[in-house]
This record gives structure tokens, sequence and C-alpha cells, in this order.
């Protein structure tokens, strides 16, 4: 029998105890872009339990309650046997990540300490293991990428974001690679200071945002494909992009409008994300690379990413938006998530129902297309309301026959809630006036729930058709999905298309004279149906397909969309 010395007998027996730790590794821990995958694998873990979960942190050093996210082992099938793996697409905080397992039970659930939705937030009272850190390497160019107008019609501008300040340019040209131009991106950040309220403004939401780049592509020739790059030769370039540019001459609109969007996570996290959005991203790219080389744009309704105050969703928004958004000119207006805090300074008294902490203390500050905000003053005398009528007043609708009007919260809706009703009513006060004197088109809301084109009769010029409700709902639709549009000098169509087929399921048309043609009843899929409200109640202004009526009221059509059904706002 051989004799072992004692100091390899103990030396054997911690090899033994550490066998047992919980073991956890991430592969790759070198990533190249926002997307690439990881997986997490552990094992060891004793009597594990279903909540046993798995952090995310960027950067590494934060404390254990201040993850970006997390996830349950219990998602992975062999998770009782105490070993499993996770696989998951990560986004560039433009610092590193680290991923920790932590052992939980229910009876350690802390009911007070819970997120928007009252799931309980996970408890760190037991770390198991911590993962080695994953980089994101240098040199694979700016994330982020997104088009936007300029005020000038043969320029456009393109946004993206760095983890560094130097500078970085956009090069561009009619083929890849022949970048016949370049110019310099301008640079902007934001700090923490500059957050209102909290989350934003602690430690928990707060990440650093990175640079901001700037860049301008000028010059542009009409109705043109023009491919670009940003970045720098010494930090990285971009994958070459492409759009069309825009065509002043051209007699075609085409637009993609939607509120409300959101974004969505691998992960849980402090609040709920909003996986319909991928499904709404993905159509609007399908129609986009439908049209081939005509120009189109985005209009996304206010409340944008849902980020209220957790600031990496931001950078899970536009890099979800991106494979759109650096395609075609993506343009926002304010919505109550982007803004809307206690101390914000546009508050009336009629309002107290109507504004609370939505922003979680983020803050900000052949169609003629206006922007309203209905987050800040808008009544009759404000710079707003002088803005707007200014601006209604000065198209020549010779040129540009159809005027659209985009605003967040709603100024008709069949919502009698405290936090709707006194909003609607001062607008219908103090914009409706304006908008009908001016002819306007079309009227676009986001923040509900549905999808609702409303018309309604009222006292004071009862033959123009804006329904009361609930008769006034023209269609509503329970789902998600977006709206196209597009219009010629002639006729203004609008088609609503549902997320979960990515079909067609209502359609209006209208004409440059005013006159409204009615949608096809062949669209009435899933309920939503233009159904007996529309048959009986509607037929007089509806149906029959055609209807004339002068400008004004017939005209100023409204649609509301309902994204969220879930969501309170
Ligand atoms: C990320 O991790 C790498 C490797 O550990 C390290 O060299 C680098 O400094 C870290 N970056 C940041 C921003 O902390
Ligand atoms: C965040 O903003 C609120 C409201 O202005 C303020 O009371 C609070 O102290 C700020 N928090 C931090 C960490 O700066
Ligand atoms: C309005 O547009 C029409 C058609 O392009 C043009 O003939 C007319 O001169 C314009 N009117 C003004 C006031 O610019
Ligand atoms: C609005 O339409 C009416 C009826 O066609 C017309 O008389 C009026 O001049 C138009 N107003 C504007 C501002 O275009
Ligand atoms: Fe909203």
């Amino acid at each position: 029998m051989m004799k072992l010395p004692l100091f390899l007998l103990l030396i054997s027996l911690v090899t033994q105890t550490s066998l047992s730790e919980v073991t956890i590794s991430v592969t790759p821990t070198i990533l190249q872009k926002s997307g690439d995958i990881v997986t997490i694998s552990w094992s060891n873990v004793d009597s594990p339990s279903k909540l046993d979960w798995l952090g995310l942190y960027s950067p590494p050093d934060s404390p254990h309650d201040h993850f970006i996210g997390y996830k349950f082992l219990s998602s992975s099938p062999s998770w009782k046997s105490g070993s499993g793996s996770i696989s998951l697409p990560i986004t560039n905080l433009r610092s590193n990540y680290s991923f920790r397992i932590f052992h939980w039970t229910e009876s350690e659930i802390n009911p007070k300490l819970h997120d928007h939705d009252h799931n309980p937030l996970p408890g760190t009272a037991h770390l198991l293991a911590e993962s080695d850190v994953v980089v994101f390497e240098p040199g694979h160019g700016p994330e982020q990428i997104h088009l936007a107008y300029t005020d000038v019609e043969d320029e456009m501008r393109v946004m993206f974001v760095v983890g560094d300040g130097e500078e970085r340019s956009v090069k561009w040209g009619e083929r890849d690679g022949e970048w016949s131009r370049v110019s310099v991106a301008r640079v902007v950040r934001y700090e923490r200071e500059d957050m209102c309220d909290a989350p934003a403004n602690g430690s928990i939401g707060w990440r650093d945002p990175g640079w901001i780049h700037d860049g301008v592509m000028k010059d542009l020739k009409k109705g043109v494909r023009y491919y670009y790059q940003v970045g720098s030769d010494s930090k990285g370039w971009s994958t070459t992009q492409s759009f069309v540019s825009r065509n002043g001459d051209s007699d075609e609109t085409i637009a993609f409008l939607f509120g409300d969007m959101g974004t969505s996570t691998p992960y849980a996290t402090f609040i709920r994300t909003q996986d319909e959005s991928i499904a709404t991203m993905k159509w609007i790219l399908r129609d986009i690379e439908a049209i081939g080389d005509k120009h189109a744009f985005i209009s996304h309704i206010g409340d944008i990413s849902y980020a209220r105050g957790y600031s990496w969703l931001w950078d899970h928004f536009f890099t979800q938006v991106e494979p759109v958004a650096s395609k075609v000119p993506y343009h926002v207006c304010i919505g109550n998530h982007e803004y809307d805090w206690p101390l914000q300074p546009w508050k009336p008294d009629w309002a107290y129902a109507v504004y609370g902490t939505d922003g979680g203390g983020e803050c900000g500050g052949a169609v003629h297309f206006v922007y309203i905000s209905t987050e800040t003053n808008f009544v009759s005398g404000s710079s707003q309301y002088n803005f707007i009528k200014q601006d209604l007043e000065s198209v020549n609708r010779s040129k540009t026959p159809f005027v659209v009007v985009q605003g967040h919260r709603p100024m008709y809706t069949s919502s009698n809630e405290n936090r709707d009703a006194p909003m609607r009513n001062k607008m219908l006060e103090h914009l409706e006036p304006l908008f009908t004197k001016n002819n306007v088109t079309l009227a676009l809301w986001g923040h509900g729930q549905d999808w609702q084109p409303i018309w309604e009769p009222r006292a004071d010029h009862p033959n123009d058709p804006i329904f009361p409700q609930p008769a006034m709902s023209m269609y509503r639709g329970g789902e998600f999905g977006y709206t196209k549009l597009v219009a010629t000098k002639e006729k203004l169509t609008l088609t609503y298309v549902g997320n979960h087929d990515g079909q067609i399921h209502d359609m209006v048309e209208i004409l440059a004279s005013g006159e409204v043609l009615s949608g096809d009843d062949s669209f009435g899929v899933d309920g939503g149906a233009r159904t007996g409200v529309v048959d009986s109640t509607f037929s007089w202004y509806v149906k029959g397909g055609k209807r004339s009526c002068p400008w004004g009221f017939c005209g100023l059509y409204s649609w509301l969309r309902f994204l969220f059904h879930e969501e309170k706002w």
C-alpha cells in the first residue's frame, strides 16, 4: 500500500472542496458589435431554486442591485441538475460587462422591492459566482446609426454613438466605396446632472451615454441612392449603409407612422419592455425594402423607447431601430414618456391629473407634416400656438395639398379618464379651431391603446362628421401595428398594418379636394372590423364609398393608435 504524505492528502481535500464550488463561464469574452451573442454556463449549483438568477452588470463593478437586467436560471432546461447555460445578445453600452449568479428563494421575496408591474425584484443576498469580464473590442465603428432631415432639402443628417469624444466623420457617394465627399460630425453628450429626477439622475438608472455625433451630408441630388459610412480611420468605420435622398419634385410621399413603440430586451429589468416592437420594425423593414429606390421616412409620434429613466434602454432602442433608421430618416415627436416629471415647467391647474412621472426623470428638451408637443404649453397665445399658427398659414396648398398634424396625447379620444379628458378638452378648445380654419387634412395621435379613426359632429358645425362616442370610432384595432402613408398630389392613402401578420387591416383614402373615400370593408380582420357600428351609424358619412364635403372638418380625419393594451399610457 502506498503511503500518502499528509500534505498531498490536504491538497487533495482542498481540490475536492473547490470542485463543488459553483462555476460560471462566459464565451466569447470579446465582442464586436451590439447584438453579438454570449453564452453564460454554470455548474455545481447546490439545491437549485427556480428563482436562482443570472444578473447582467455593466460596468462590471456595479453593486449587486444595480444590474442592467436579469434572467432566471430556470429558463435553461437543465437547471434542476445544477448546471445549464443561457445565450443572449448583448448591447454595447461602451463599458465592459460581467455576469453574476445568485441563489434566491420564494421565502426571501421582499414585497417592498418590486418593478413597475409589481413583480418582485430579485434578491442579492447570496452571490454564487461572478464571470470574467466581457469586452467590446474597439475599432468596429460607431453604433446606433440613424438618419434625419435637416431644414435644407438637399441634405441628410446622420447621428451615431461612440464611446469617446474624438473626431468622427461621415463619408458618402453614389457607389459603395467611392466616397466623393466627407464631412466632420459635430459631437454632443449629456450628463447625469442634466437629468431632472430619479431614476434617470440616480446610480440605478444612469449610465454613461457616450458621445453622440451628428454629421450632415450635403449637396445631395434628388431621389438618388447614396451610400455612406461613419467613423474615423483611427477608430474604425461602420459597415456601408445607404438611403434614397429626398426629391421635392416627386409627386409622391411615403411615410410609416406609429406611436408608443418602445424597445425589447432579452432579459427582465426594472420596468416592462415591449416585445411587440420587434414585429413593428420587422414589417417596416420589409416595406422599405419593397419600395426599392423610392424615398420614405418614419414618423414616431411620441413615447419613443419607454426607457423612463433607465438609460441603457435608449441604447437598446437605437440598436433595434438601426436597420430601419440607417436607411430612412426617423423623426420623432415628444411624448409623456420622454418628459413628464413632477417639477416640469408646463403644468397648468386643469392638467393636474394629466401629467405625472412617466418620463422617469428624462426631460429635454406632397404633405406638410407638423409636430406639436402635448407636453408643453400649446394654448392660445403660447409661443408653440403661435408657431403652429404661422406654420399652418405658410403652407401653399396648391403646391402641397395635404397637411398632417401629429401630436402625442390625443385631441380625439373615446377615453373619459381623468388623465385624458382635460387634455382632450383643452386641445379641442385651443387647437381644433386652428386646425379646421387651416384645413388640416389629418391629425395623428399616439398615447392610447389602439388604432381608431375618429369622426364626430360638433354643435357649432353639426353637419361635419366628427362622431359622438362611442360610435365615433370607425375602427378599433386592439393589436399593435403601424400606419403606412402614401400621398400623391391627388390622393393620400393611409393603411394600417397589424404586427401579428404584417397584413393591412384598415385603409382610408383622402383626395386633395378634401373628399374622403371610405376604407374597404374587406379589411375587417380579427374582430376589429368596420362592423355594425360602421354599417349603421356611419353609413351616412362613410359608407357608399364616397362622400363630398368642404375642406374643414371632413378633412380633419383623426387616427389614434393604441400600442400597449396592458400599459397604462
Ligand atoms: C474592459 O476590460 C478590459 C480587459 O479586462 C480592460 O483592459 C479595459 O480597460 C476595460 N475597459 C473599461 C472601460 O473598463
Ligand atoms: C435627482 O433629482 C431630484 C429632483 O430634482 C433630486 O431631488 C435628487 O436629489 C436628484 N438625485 C441625485 C442623485 O442627484
Ligand atoms: C403656390 O404654388 C403654386 C403651384 O406651385 C404656384 O404657382 C404659386 O405661385 C404658389 N403661391 C405662392 C404664394 O407662392
Ligand atoms: C379652407 O377650405 C375652404 C373651403 O374649400 C376655403 O374656402 C378656405 O379658403 C380654406 N382655407 C385655407 C386657410 O386654406
Ligand atoms: Fe403616452
